[in-house]
């Protein structure tokens, strides 16, 4: 798939999420392999008004090239302005999010109210095509409800507007999070357009990015959820499309993993809120590790690094040391 000067080959791309997304994660999931990373969504009014959580979310590094910087927003001249303002800052891309379900974006014909109005959508991303000197991409969902399901209308749209590739989160607006992804669309939605087509939705494990690309012959798969606390997907995913086969994840090796995304944390943000807000990561990386419940509880009320760290290498030299004894 080609996107701008981007190609990727069979690529595993990390999805923007809110509070998740933010640069250090996107860095350790650059390290795993994750071949294009996408910002958290950033709104288009904050952009403009130089809001302060807004302005932050355009921090960039070269070492997570390439690099999407998502917008979302209702109102076309807003749109156009943020657009601008995230491609001063230097993306590879630029994405339009016509996909958040939630209600306090929907209700500002944002994210995916715009499933409802399919020409508003593609004036929108034509407008902002226009506007930027960067590949500008959209990322939607199938419809606003199964009844309404406007994908194959709306793929060939935006491709008419100058969209450079589409991403299509396989639900329905009023699913949510809920229910199954529904990938039979993805080899509909590419006899309709040609611009690069990527899946997204319920793609877990590396096993599922195989199944992903074999049957829906998407030109890439972007993974969300399971990429929370567990960036080792993007490496097994791509050994396991070149080799049938991937490394497990050694415990010491989700430990320390985690504790070197909490210290890019720790640069990035002041050290009572990176701490805070790493809260969420701890349930990703430890899970699966025998008894990690009195760790996880520990951690998740310490408020500085060098306790975390403490825990978190003795948890891990515990489960070392019970290996040892059980051979
Ligand atoms: C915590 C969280 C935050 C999200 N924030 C965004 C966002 O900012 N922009 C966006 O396009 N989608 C967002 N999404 C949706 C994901 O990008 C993705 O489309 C969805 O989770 C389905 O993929 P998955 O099954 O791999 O998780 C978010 C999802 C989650 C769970």
């Amino acid at each position: 798939m080609k996107i701008g000067h981007v190609e990727v080959d069979h690529g595993v791309l990390l999805a923007p999420m809110e509070d998740v997304t933010d640069l250090p994660f996107r860095q350790v999931c650059k390290r795993y392999g994750a071949d294009i990373v996408y910002t958290e969504f950033i709104s288009s009014d904050g952009l403009v008004r130089d809001a302060r959580r807004s302005m932050e979310k355009l921090q960039l590094a070269e070492n997570e090239r390439p690099v999407s910087i998502q917008i979302f927003g209702g109102d076309q001249d807003v749109m156009v302005e943020a657009a601008k303002r995230a491609a001063e800052a230097g993306p590879d891309f630029v994405d339009i999010n016509f996909g958040c379900w939630v209600k306090n974006v929907v209700v500002r014909n944002a994210g995916a109210a715009l499933l409802k109005d399919p020409p508003q959508m593609q004036k929108l991303t034509r407008a902002i095509v226009d506007a930027v000197d960067k590949p500008v991409t959209v990322k939607t969902r199938l419809g606003w409800s199964k009844d309404s399901i406007v994908i194959l209308d709306v793929a060939r749209m935006i491709q008419d507007a100058g969209a450079a590739a589409l991403t299509v989160h396989c639900r329905t607006r009023d699913m949510g999070h809920d229910g199954d992804a529904d990938w039979s669309w993805v080899p509909r939605i590419k006899q309709v357009v040609d611009i690069p087509v990527i899946l997204n939705g319920d793609v877990r494990t590396p096993e599922d990015v195989q199944r992903a690309f074999a049957e829906t012959g998407a030109d890439a798969v972007m993974i969300g959820r399971a990429a929370i606390g567990n960036p080792f997907v993007f490496r097994g995913a791509k050994q396991f499309l070149s080799t049938g086969t991937y490394d497990p994840i050694l415990p010491r090796e989700r430990i320390e993993t985690c504790l070197d995304h909490l210290k890019l944390e720790l640069k990035h943000k002041p050290e009572r809120r990176a701490i805070h807000e790493f809260r969420k990561h701890y349930g990703g990386y430890l899970k699966g590790l025998r008894n990690n419940s009195s760790c996880r509880q520990d951690v998740v009320r310490y408020e500085s690094y060098n306790a975390i760290e403490d825990r978190m290498l003795a948890f891990a030299d515990e489960l070392e040391n019970a290996d040892t004894a059980v051979t």
